[in-house]
């Protein structure tokens, strides 16, 4: 029996810190606005006038390419006044504190801050100090749901539903934040996740999380309709928590034989890649990956982000696919 939808005409939360705390219907509100955008992207002209009043600041204190061009593409579409700030070359370098930083960026009369940090819950953080809304683009091994949100507007693009797909997410789930944000995320749509990765990255007690676990990648795969393989840092195999990237890419690895094997298995991953560890090259550029359609989702997903966290209302017309 189909569930019954709440449709929202709004969101309930004033930042966007983690999808944890998002309801169901918010998330959908957002994947229902993301598609009107999706639309606004292929017309000639790509820009609308919804956050034109709107300053925003990036601030990305960890490297990124996809995620801060993204923003920066969404809220330049909204037609927000646009701050870029770079860690490297700030005062942060002369020892200036977060707080500090925060207070400062306030004083000069903000109305949103993306932030990317390397301390879980720094963003938390920044929305008790400054009275600006806060974007979590990435904290630490918390949460990148900005990232959930596109990877579930692809398979939604892909498959017309979330409801009852089975995603297997495959690699370090224990230092992964897309991995903890597209848990959330799926759960509350009504997927099935399966998580899948060396025991030593894999946290105890994730399970918790309504997920299945697996140390096989073969029972991971074994009736997917998608897999997320995650980028794997490298740094884990000085860290001792894998035995050799080689090794790596034979147990856990997507690889051509998986093509053959599961010739409908659509395949997901949020960049950068490493070729022939995560995914083979014939993976990463089969008709089967998705992996440019994410970055491409990406720029829409955000802009809905952004436009409704601005107060803005859900799109005419867009209701939503039936689930
Ligand atoms: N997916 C992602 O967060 O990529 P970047 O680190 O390039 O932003």
């Amino acid at each position: 029996m189909p569930t019954q939808r709440t449709v929202l005409t709004h969101l309930h939360h004033r930042h966007l810190l983690g999808l944890e705390e998002y309801s169901a219907a918010e998330i959908e509100l957002i994947l229902d606005t993301a598609r009107h955008f999706r639309q606004v992207l292929e017309r000639p002209v790509k820009k609308v006038p919804a956050l034109r009043d709107r300053t925003i600041v990036n601030l990305f204190f960890e490297p990124s390419t996809r995620t801060r061009i993204s923003f920066e593409l969404a809220e330049r579409r909204l037609s927000a006044d646009v701050v870029s700030f770079q860690a490297a070359g700030s005062s942060l370098s002369k020892g200036e504190t977060l707080r500090d930083t925060a207070r400062n960026l306030e004083a000069m009369k903000i109305d949103m801050v993306v932030i990317r940090h390397s301390a879980s819950g720094a963003p938390h953080q920044l929305a008790r100090w400054t009275a600006a809304q806060i974007i979590n683009a990435g904290d630490g091994a918390h949460e990148h749901p900005t990232q959930a949100l596109l990877d579930m507007y692809t398979l939604r693009e892909r498959f017309g539903r979330i409801q009852g797909l089975r995603v297997a997410i495959v690699g370090d789930i224990a230092h992964s934040r897309v991995a903890r944000s597209n848990i959330h995320g799926l759960r509350k749509l009504g997927a099935s996740v399966i998580v899948c990765g060396p025991a030593t990255l894999l946290p105890a007690g994730i399970e918790t999380l309504g997920v299945e676990v697996t140390t096989r990648l073969e029972e991971a795969l074994e009736g997917a309709q998608a897999v997320i393989a995650l980028r794997l840092q490298l740094e884990r195999q000085q860290a001792g928590l894998l035995p050799s990237l080689r090794e790596y890419h034979f147990t856990y690895g997507i690889r051509p034989e998986h093509l053959e094997r599961y010739p409908d298995l659509v395949i997901l991953h949020p960049g950068p890649i490493n070729r022939g560890v995560e995914l083979a090259d014939e993976v990463a550029d089969s008709p089967q990956s998705v992996i440019l359609d994410q970055v491409t989702n990406g720029v829409a997903v955000r802009m809905a982000v952004l436009y409704l966290l601005a107060g803005m209302p859900r799109p005419e017309g867009e209701t939503g696919p039936a689930q």
